[in-house]
């Protein structure tokens, strides 16, 4: 069985005050409840040392959302992933929709990326998913097996099974229309089947394939019933500790 986890991606938003306040909310409410699943927090670089020392001890971890595809050197504002590990982290988001977009990551470094994190065992939580355009004209399962195929399947299978999957539609990316419960159980589906022709079963039956894009306290419990779907990774609704908690609250 796989245990679902719950990522938050804070993007480009929040500040040291609002942290210190979210996370005693936050830490609160977990005190009086059992969840049911991980906990992950991905906030920007710069508050990766706050975060980890305000949750020290507790049950809710801390991430990256973005690693450098170099291991070291003269690449200015990047950070390693040998940095990351020297800050304690074990997870860290690659290929991001919003990355591919506006800083044009190939596929060639989404995997360096991915090999770097692997030499540092930091799991990466690799997004897929395709655009409105691409959904309108059928051909969804057609890019994302061709952005799993440019990656994962190039890899090797140690590499692999530490990859969790986050399959996040474009287009329910901060737009507020979530995929259906039908439409995101199908595509993860689709690419745990993938995953099982190209590694084997047991592979695909271990990884974890998170959904992502307008999830809310609203929509979660039905989302994360399905069978593949395996949590969340959560933008907007994992910026304020009520709505977060609520969707952590939401795994069974
Ligand atoms: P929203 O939950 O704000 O739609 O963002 C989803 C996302 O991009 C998480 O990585």
């Amino acid at each position: 069985m796989r245990k679902k986890l719950v990522a938050g991606n804070w993007k480009m938003n929040q500040n040291s005050i609002g942290i210190s306040e979210f996370a005693s909310k936050l830490l609160t409410k977990l005190q009086n409840s059992q969840p049911n699943s991980d906990i992950l927090i991905c906030p920007p670089f710069v508050y990766l040392p706050q975060l980890t020392a305000l949750f020290e001890g507790s049950s809710v971890q801390i991430g990256a959302q973005n690693v450098s595809n170099n291991s070291k050197g003269a690449f200015t504002g990047e950070v390693s992933a040998a940095m990351l590990t020297d800050i304690g982290l074990r997870w860290c988001i690659v290929g991001h929709s919003e990355r591919r977009k506006f800083n044009h990551e190939t596929d060639e470094e989404l995997i360096q990326k991915m090999e770097l994190l692997f030499a540092e065992k930091i799991n990466p939580i690799f997004c897929c998913g395709e655009t409105l355009p691409d959904r309108n004209a059928e051909k969804h399962f057609e890019i994302v097996q061709q952005q799993i195929e440019s990656t994962l399947c190039a890899m090797t299978t140690n590499i692999v099974e530490t990859i969790t999957i986050a399959y996040e539609p474009v287009w329910a990316i901060g737009t507020g229309v979530t995929a259906s419960k039908e439409q995101a159980q199908e595509m993860h589906a689709f690419i745990r089947d993938l995953i099982g022709k190209q590694f084997g079963d047991s592979i695909a039956q271990n990884t974890h394939i998170l959904y992502g894009g307008s999830v809310t306290a609203e929509n979660a419990q039905e989302l994360f019933s399905m069978p593949d779907i395996d949590g969340g990774l959560v933008g907007g609704a994992s910026l304020k500790a009520d709505s977060f908690f609520q969707i952590i609250n939401n795994c069974k």
